[in-house]
């Protein structure tokens, strides 16, 4: 079966750097979102979830603490909150100021022809304004040519691909018995365009199922060069990688085996 033909204009593997390029900046930048194509990574992913006035912005943790100089929920947060709070420092100092950027700030900020994987990050209130949100920032911007989505939560991909029906949408999966389980109720839920498993579930005929049935496989998080090249032996249409650098050598030394070895 064809996958989605949005698919077909990726490099295979592609490389796609885990909230930008987080082994070096912090994650969820600007800074860490710009380091990741000077890095070599072709596309990066970002986590995405509403704050308390209703825009969509780009954190993984439902709290603040860890990735802030701040304390609170991002959901009880206002956006002008939220973008005073000093987003690079607990990473490094040479990153002090950086913000929280809001999905509207990556859309404007970074290269017009960034690909951008968003993840919905709405598993612990699946039926909030997530997917609304996005779908109406993605519109505003013009952007459905350049992104996929994908969502833990089979909820938020039905939603968003009725709302943006041209851009693809990944099922992420976690790993073992419950991951299967989630994946065979989600299949009654929605229709899914590829999917985004943990990578150490993986094998050579997983990943030949799955693309069998036109879903391309791009397993997160994966940094250990062994494992790396693991993955792109077994034939991945991409990585999802902190560490952008080290995956582009494997992939280099895999297609050029007597060049130098980046491993
Ligand atoms: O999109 C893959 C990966 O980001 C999912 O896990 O927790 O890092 O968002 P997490
Ligand atoms: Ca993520």
């Amino acid at each position: 079966m064809a996958s989605h033909p949005w698919f077909e204009r990726l490099p295979k593997p592609i490389i796609i750097a885990h909230r930008g390029a987080s082994l070096d900046a912090p994650e969820n930048t600007i800074a860490a979102f710009e380091l990741a194509a000077v890095q070599g990574a072709e596309a990066i992913e970002l986590d995405v979830m509403v704050c308390a006035t209703g825009e969509p912005v780009v954190i993984h943790d439902r709290k603040v603490d860890r990735t802030t100089n701040g304390k609170g929920e991002v959901g009880g947060l206002s956006l002008t909150d939220l973008k005073a709070l000093d987003a690079g420092s607990w990473f490094d100092s040479q990153y002090a100021g950086e913000r929280i950027p809001s999905l509207d700030d990556v859309f404007r900020q970074l290269r017009q022809d960034t690909v951008i994987n968003i993840e919905l990050k709405n598993d612990h209130a699946p039926l909030d304004g997530l997917p609304e949100a996005v779908a109406a920032v993605v519109r505003e911007r013009g952007c459905q040519d350049r992104i996929w989505f994908s969502s833990f939560n089979p909820i938020a991909l039905r939603k968003i691909r009725r709302l943006v029906p041209e851009t693809p949408a990944g099922l992420l999966l976690i790993r073992g018995g419950w991951g299967r389980i989630i994946r065979m109720l989600a299949g009654w839920i929605t229709r899914y365009d590829a999917v985004h498993p943990e990578y150490t579930d993986l094998t050579g005929d997983t990943v030949d199922a799955f693309q069998a049935r036109g879903l391309p496989v791009f397993p997160y998080t994966i940094n250990d060069p062994a494992d790396l090249h693991r993955a792109v032996l077994m034939g991945v249409d991409g990585v999802i990688t902190d560490d952008p650098i080290r995956a582009a050598g494997v992939i280099r030394s895999l297609a050029d085996p007597s060049g130098p070895t980046d491993n």
